[in-house]
């Protein structure tokens, strides 16, 4: 075991936040499997694993078991969807009924193939749905050991107030996240992540990075941006730019919406709609726009050169708000990595080879 490689297929893959982390790590990330293709160039481009289009409910474990290097230690991560889903085509073709169905293919596929390994990550409120406990329950009747928490993305160097459920397990020896390596006086800010960015306007777009644009506002919402100060609320503008939604609800659930993000502390969660100035506080800190798919990819930790579509290409807001803020942050997703050399290396220690 201690010279073997440690190779890993990434289920629900997507444009490879997941990947890009644990390649980073060190792991071999062997293949990749998601059921919308568009995800393909963006993956491949970026990462030395190979794009699967397909749909994982139909996969084998004999067909994953087929793709690890011989002798190798395996891995098989996923990040499964938490709802039915985004605007693919095919995605629209799965019921709601259907909502459980990827972690429970993944539960099959742990049963079919034994992975050395699992690793996956959710949404926090995963953590009591049956499914989850049900997923558990396949990986402890299958000998492994597992470790599971709600993770906060800041302890681990992400400029983003991300929570999300990390989950480890192997079949190896113990397994847990590594301890965090930021503490909340070194928490990673925006300013840090997107402060150097070439300027642009509301429907500009960068001459050197056509990820860096940022969509057009109404001209309400351009007199809205104009009137917020970085964390503030809608209540702060003029009456006339209030909408009714606004006034209608208590300003409790919705008073980041059509807000400005501030520079000095890590950034509210990058949703799919992160563009999008009236779906969260999603304006930058000083210009009068949202946020640019750069600067949610940024803030995503993907690295600056990440590439989205071939070049020439235009980058859509729907897709690539969808690829990037359904992404692993790439920096929580290295930790995940690390996390498993470090069981590895720990089971290797303890259990030599004869
Ligand atoms: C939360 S995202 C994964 C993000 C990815 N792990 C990352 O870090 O970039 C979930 C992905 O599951 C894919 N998906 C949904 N249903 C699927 C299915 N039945 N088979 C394969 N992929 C599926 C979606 O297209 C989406 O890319």
């Amino acid at each position: 075991m201690n010279s073997s490689k440690i190779a890993a297929i990434d289920l629900f893959c997507g444009i490879g936040g997941l990947t890009h982390g644990l390649e980073r790590s060190g792991i071999e990330v062997v293949a990749g499997f998601d059921i919308d293709g568009s995800c393909k160039y963006a993956y491949e481009k970026n990462n030395s694993a190979r794009f699967f289009e397909g749909d994982v409910r139909k996969l084998k474990g004999e067909e994953l078991n087929a793709l690890y290097p011989e002798n190798s230690i395996k891995v098989l991560a996923g990040c499964a969807p938490c709802q039915p889903f985004s605007t693919g085509a095919k995605l629209r073709d799965v019921k709601p009924k259907d909502e459980k169905e990827p972690l429970q293919a993944f539960a099959r596929l742990v049963r079919e193939s034994l992975p050395d390994i699992v690793t996956m990550e959710n949404v926090t409120n995963l953590r009591n749905r049956p499914v989850f406990k049900s997923f558990l329950n396949t990986l402890k009747r299958n000998g492994y050991r597992v470790w599971y928490d709600i993770v906060f993305a800041p302890n681990y160097g992400v400029p983003q107030q991300r929570r999300r459920l990390v989950l480890l397990a192997s079949r190896l020896g113990e397994i847990s996240l590594v301890p965090p390596t930021h503490s909340r006086f070194e928490y990673q800010t925006v300013l840090q992540y997107i402060g150097s960015l070439e300027k642009i306007e509301a429907g500009g777009r960068s001459s050197s990075d056509p990820a860096h644009k940022a969509r057009n506002l109404s001209a309400t919402n351009r007199n809205r941006i104009r009137m917020s100060r970085p964390n503030g609320t809608w209540k702060e503008w003029d009456k006339e730019l209030v909408s009714s939604c606004h006034v209608r609800k208590s300003g409790h659930t919705y008073k980041s919406v059509y807000g400005r993000m501030g520079w000095d502390a890590p950034s509210p969660t990058i949703t799919t709609e992160f563009f999008n100035y009236g779906s969260g506080r999603f304006g930058h800190p000083e210009q009068d726009r949202a946020l640019s798919l750069r600067e949610g990819a940024l803030l995503q930790t993907f690295p600056p050169d990440y590439e989205f579509v071939p070049e020439g290409e235009d980058v859509f807001f729907e897709s690539a708000g969808r690829w990037i803020g359904n992404a692993v942050p790439v920096k929580l997703a290295e930790n995940i990595g690390a996390s498993i050399m470090k069981s590895v290396q720990e089971a290797a220690s303890t259990k030599p080879i004869p």
